[in-house]
C-alpha cells in the first residue's frame, strides 16, 4: 500500500476552500489555555503541530516564544497560516505534506495534537504513534486531546481511553494519572467529549 492509499480518502483541502471546518472552535482550545496558564510552553522549546489546520494555537505558541513547525495536507491551510504569521509579524516552519513522512532536524521537545489523531484513518495510528516516538526527545511532552465518540466511522473517529492506552504502551509513554485526564466538550462537534492528556516519551 502506497502512502497515498493509506491516507484518509477524506478531501480536506475541499474543507478548506468550501470554509467546512466543524471541528474548528473558533478560539483558542481551552485545554491549550489551561496548559498555557499551567507554564507547559516554555520560549525556546521546539513544536510540532501535525495536522493544523488553521488552529490559532500555532500562532499562540509562536508568539510564547516557541520554535513552532506546522505541517498539513492542505495547502489552503498552510496558506491562511502563512497570512496569520505574516500579519502578526511571527514565523514557524510551515510544511505541506503527509506529516507522517516528516521528521525533525533535531528531537522535538513537545507536540500538541488536536483532532489530528481522531482524523487519521485509524490503520495509520500504529504509524503515527512510532512517529511521535521518534520525534521527541526523551522526556519530551505530547499534549493530546482524545475525541470520544460512540458512533462507528469517521473522521472524527473515536480515540477511545482504553484504545489510546494500547496505542500509546507504558514502555514508551508515562500516562498522567487518571484524575489528571481533563473532559473538555467540543461546542461544535454536538459536545461530543475530547479527553485532555499530558503524555510523556520515556
Ligand atoms: C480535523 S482537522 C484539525 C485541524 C487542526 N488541528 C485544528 O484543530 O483545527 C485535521 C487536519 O489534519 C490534516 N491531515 C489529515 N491527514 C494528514 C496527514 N497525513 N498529514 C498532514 N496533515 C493531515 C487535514 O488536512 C486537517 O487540516
Amino acid at each position: 500500500m502506497t502512502h497515498d492509499e493509506n491516507r484518509s480518502a477524506f478531501d480536506w483541502e475541499t474543507r478548506f476552500i468550501d470554509d467546512d471546518t466543524p471541528w474548528e472552535r473558533g478560539g483558542l482550545h481551552p485545554a491549550f489555555k489551561a496548559w498555557r496558564d499551567q507554564a507547559a510552553f516554555a520560549t525556546g522549546e521546539r513544536v510540532l503541530i501535525p495536522g493544523c489546520g488553521r488552529s490559532p494555537e500555532l500562532l499562540a505558541l509562536a508568539q510564547a516564544g516557541l520554535t513552532v513547525t506546522g505541517a498539513d495536507l492542505s495547502a489552503t491551510a498552510i496558506s491562511w497560516q502563512r497570512e496569520v504569521l505574516r500579519e502578526a509579524n511571527q514565523s514557524a516552519d510551515l510544511v505541506t505534506g503527509d506529516v507522517l513522512d516528516w521528521a525533525p532536524d533535531q528531537p522535538l521537545d513537545l507536540v500538541y495534537e488536536q483532532t489530528f489523531l481522531c482524523a487519521i484513518h485509524p490503520r495509520l495510528r500504529t504509524r503515527y504513534e512510532q512517529a511521535l516516538s521518534r520525534w521527541l526527545r526523551s522526556g519530551g511532552r505530547l499534549y493530546a486531546l482524545f475525541m470520544q465518540k460512540p458512533e462507528r466511522g469517521g473522521p472524527p473517529f473515536d480515540c477511545s481511553l482504553d484504545a489510546m492506552r494500547i496505542l500509546f504502551p507504558a514502555e514508551r509513554w508515562v500516562w498522567p494519572d487518571d484524575g489528571e485526564i481533563r473532559v473538555w466538550p467540543h461546542p461544535q462537534l454536538n459536545d461530543k467529549a475530547e479527553l485532555g492528556a499530558v503524555l510523556t516519551r520515556r
